[in-house]
């Protein structure tokens, strides 16, 4: 099995819990981006995701970073760090998004990796006067265009006539300078996600939730064909990790209550999903905090128990952690020192059992 890697999410709408939160004042620029990426780096995080809305999906008044033109920006000021960067097939065309693609790989010496995510906030395209496809339809589309994507970013000549698309004899170049082409990641849960993922992505991203849950994933999604490699799996998560439980109890109760003076946000962004989009059927079922499952994926507790349950899920499959943490810099820096050097030292029977009765 692959080795554990752990990513950190981009502040691209400032913090993922609670947007009020006195130890942690809302901050979604380009410095703090930058910062927050540069010491991920420093401290050991391989990867970070910049997910992408091109307005806040919170707050409508709020800011929100770029996801394009600051992982471009992220790929040069870094050196080490995968940049991950969201996109939603229906915001570009894939010609542009693939030579886009491949800038990125180039300014980042191969470091780079999109992450095709479908959409739910009707409110971002509507309001463009973008159509907004019915779910499945929009994953007709996502995997018509991924496949043009990811021909062309392998330095391929396309030729293609599709329902959505028409491409006459289109070559990309440079390509294929440091792999045969950037990783493709891809997060949603739906069928049709899964299959898009079996079919065309590298990592399928599963959004945080008990480990029973995330194994069935897994085990529907690898038992499906592949033309590549086997699928590889990455999990979000946020994380609460303390010297003690209770201690880590306590933050995750400090942080459900400020999380209850964003409900009037989220009510708007409630109003504004596709209820057809799956994720959010999940994450309806369940109490956490963060976003993406956050704190469902059950790592809140000491940090020997934090460690034993990312283990478990490396059992399981999941290869890249994808944290969420509030407050963000002090806390990335407290999992560095703390859960890197635990985890892959547990044992398996006996803490996969504690771990199946603390869920
Ligand atoms: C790890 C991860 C990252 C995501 N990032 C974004 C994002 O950047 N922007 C966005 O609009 N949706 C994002 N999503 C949500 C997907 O758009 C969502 O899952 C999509 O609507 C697919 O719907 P489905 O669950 O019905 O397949 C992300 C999902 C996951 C699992």
């Amino acid at each position: 099995m692959s080795k554990i890697r752990f990513g950190v999410w981009a502040p691209v709408h400032g913090p993922r819990a609670a947007a009020q939160d006195p130890l942690e004042p809302y901050d979604a620029s380009w410095a703090h981006n930058r910062a927050t990426v540069l010491e991920a780096e420093a401290l050991g995080y391989e990867a970070t995701l910049v997910a992408q809305h091109t307005a806040n999906p919170h707050f409508a008044e709020r800011d929100q970073l770029e996801a394009w033109t600051a992982a471009a920006a992220l790929a040069a000021v870094t050196s080490r760090i995968e940049i991950i960067a969201a996109i939603k097939p229906a915001l570009y065309h894939p010609v542009v998004l693939a030579k886009m693609a491949l800038q990125i790989e180039e300014i980042s010496g191969g470091r780079f990796a999109i992450n095709l995510v479908n959409a739910w906030n009707r409110a971002e395209f509507e309001r463009a006067g973008l159509p907004f496809l019915d779910h499945d339809e929009r994953y007709a589309y996502g995997r018509e265009w991924l496949s043009i994507v990811e021909r062309l970013t392998r330095g391929e000549t396309v030729g293609h006539r599709g329902a959505y698309f028409s491409i006459d004899g289109y070559k990309l170049s440079p390509a294929g300078r440091f792999r045969p082409r950037p990783r493709i990641y891809l997060g949603g849960e739906s069928e049709p996600a899964r299959a898009l993922a079996a079919d065309h992505s590298d990592v399928w991203f599963i959004n945080g939730q008990a480990l029973g849950a995330v194994e069935a994933l897994i085990a529907d999604v690898s038992a499906r064909p592949r033309r590549f490699e086997p699928l590889r799996f990455g999990l979000a998560a946020f994380v609460i990790a303390r010297e003690t439980e209770a201690e880590a109890q306590a933050e995750h109760r400090r942080l459900i209550a400020l999380a209850e003076q964003d409900k009037p946000a989220k009510a708007i962004q409630k109003a504004n999903t596709d209820p057809k989009v799956v994720m959010f059927q999940t994450m309806a079922k369940q109490s956490f905090v963060g976003t993406n499952g956050g704190t469902a994926a059950g790592l809140v507790g000491s940090y020997d128990q934090v460690a034993e349950r990312i283990d478990a899920f490396h059992r399981a499959g999941v290869e890249l952690f994808m944290l969420q943490f509030q407050p963000l810099r002090s806390e990335m820096r407290r999992f560095a020192e703390q859960i890197f050097p635990r985890v892959g030292k547990t044992a398996a029977a006996p803490l996969s059992s504690r771990y199946s009765e603390a869920r």
